[in-house]
């Protein structure tokens, strides 16, 4: 294999594009092209909205794109051109047929696999970026080999899965806590992990660049979000205890964190975990444990899920509790939509689950979130009626709401007017440390008795009693009434 000059990554998503831009950007000597069969996407790429937000990126595509930094939706001329190629399209839960629910859909990986078979370069090198089920590397030899029309045709496969955090890219990809890279224990093999290792060098530290064979690599990367899921459903488990017994959960996990046995990260109870990955892994995970014959391990990994779900839904449970055991036609505030701060990506947020439990309760709900597009949310709320915000604002506090609507608000301060409760279900900054005037002026605009509901730790202990002393009805996951 020679030096890698020219690199394409396939699937423009997330993780593609992040990955490579910061690659580019570190790496001014080789060509990277993104690609996607999406051409909105790869237009939004090419312009000067992205079509993610990630603290960091856009000065980074900016400044690379161009230079050596392409997006294009011609696939296959950018398979043809590189001598190393990033699969990173994206791998889902099947919805249907054998393993609905549980397995991982790979058609994308097919498809994309048998493009790079049809066009790339002999002795290019083919890298797992997406996140696969176990020995996926083989499959796609085989794909590779029998359909390649290249006579004889040996492709080396690398795992190199990625462990960005959405929120956190950029920071993520230039200092990586370690890059993974697997390759098969062959003279080819080795070789090709070390021409990858020699494009991480460029700015990772030669310490934090595992080398590792192709089944722990690919295998880690389910494990890492198993075990980080698992931290959440164990604090979340436990919060449900604090509060039944009037005890904190934060001040639990602290005490409990300081232990560097336990560590303290990823011990923040809350609305459960959201996002692309976690559920989707643990179910490979789980799928994986009951093909090889392991019920009491799919087990395992399925309670993590089922403490998320439960999660989830005992938060609105609270919440209906606690406005007197109805919420038909009250206005609730949803501040947040995303699944975590500094990012617009709804897939598996917990706002989606609260927002349609409510609904279906007969809330009428306000949204607001700075950077989720009206177009995600729609779409996640199929099968509910919307009210546009000129009309739900138009409308006086005497005139009686439609039960189990949504409204998306300009603005956390125009969303409260007349509004009975404020949930916190994302973690966004700008809700943190509001002063004790703005919750004054707050609390004198919405419907007595107003109520807020902190889902996401974005109280903390002095500021609940501030609210309480205004006249709020505060309630906080985790966190019990002392006694
Ligand atoms: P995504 O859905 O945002 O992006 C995937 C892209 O691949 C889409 O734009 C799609 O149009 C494109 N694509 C699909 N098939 C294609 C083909 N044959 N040719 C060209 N383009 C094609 O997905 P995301 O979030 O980037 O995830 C990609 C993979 O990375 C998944 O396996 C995921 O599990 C993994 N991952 C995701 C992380 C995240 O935070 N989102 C973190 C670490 C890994």
């Amino acid at each position: 294999f020679p030096k890698v000059r020219n690199i394409c990554c396939i699937g423009a998503g997330y993780v593609g594009g992040p990955t490579c831009a910061v690659l580019a950007w570190k790496c001014p000597d080789i060509k990277v092209t993104i690609c996607d069969l999406s051409q909105p996407r790869i237009d939004a790429w090419n312009s000067d909205t992205l079509p993610i937000f990630e603290p960091g990126l856009s000065e980074i595509v900016f400044e690379a794109r161009g230079r050596n930094l392409f997006f294009t939706t011609d696939v296959d001329n950018a398979i043809a051109e590189a001598d190393l190629i990033f699969v990173s399209v994206n791998t889902p839960t099947k919805t249907s047929g054998v393993g609905a629910g549980v397995a991982a859909d790979l058609c994308y990986v097919e498809a994309a696999t048998r493009r790079i078979a049809a066009l790339s370069r002999k002795g290019a090198i083919i890298v797992e970026k997406s996140t696969v089920p176990c020995r996926t590397a083989e499959s796609m030899r085989q794909i590779l080999s029998a359909t390649s029309p290249q006579e004889g045709a040996v492709f080396e496969i690398l795992s190199n899965p990625e462990f960005l955090a959405e929120g956190t890219a950029v920071e993520d990809l230039l200092d990586p806590a370690r890059i993974l890279i697997g390759a098969l224990d062959t003279p080819r093999g080795q070789l090709a992990q070390r021409r990858l290792v020699e494009v991480y060098a460029n700015w990772v530290a030669p310490k934090n660049i595992l080398t590792t064979s192709l089944w722990s690599s690919e295998l880690s990367k389910l494990a890492a979000n198993a075990l980080l899921a698992q931290r959440v459903s164990s604090i979340n488990a436990i919060a449900a205890i604090c509060e039944a017994t009037g005890s904190n959960v934060f001040e639990v996990s602290n005490a409990c964190g300081l232990d560097p046995r336990i560590g303290s990260q990823f011990l923040k109870a809350g609305l459960g975990f959201g996002g692309s990955c976690f559920q989707k892994d643990i179910f490979n995970l789980i799928y994986l444990s009951t093909s090889l014959n392991l019920p009491e391990v799919a087990e395992y990994w399925a309670q993590v899920l089922k403490m998320n779900e439960w999660t989830k839904s005992r938060f609105t449970r609270g919440v209906v509790k606690k406005m007197f055991s109805t919420i038909t036609r009250k206005t609730i505030v949803c501040a947040g939509y995303a699944f975590k701060k500094d990012t617009g990506d709804i897939r598996e947020a917990p706002a989606i689950n609260v927002a349609r439990d409510l609904m279906e309760d007969g809330a009428c709900l306000r949204i607001y979130d700075p950077k989720v597009t009206a177009e995600s949310i729609h779409e996640s709320l199929k099968g509910f009626t919307y009210i546009d915000w000129a009309t739900a604002s138009a409308a006086g506090p005497w005139d009686l709401p439609q039960a189990g609507t949504y409204t998306i608000c300009p603005s956390l301060d125009a969303a409260l007017v007349n509004a009975s409760a404020l949930l916190f279900v994302t973690d966004w900054s700008e809700f943190k440390g509001l002063d004790l005037e703005w919750w004054t002026a707050t609390h004198a605009k919405m419907t007595k008795p107003a109520m807020v509901f902190d889902g996401r730790d974005i109280l903390n202990t002095a500021e609940c009693a501030h609210l309480r002393k205004i006249g709020f009805g505060v309630e906080k996951t985790g966190v019990g009434h002392a006694i």
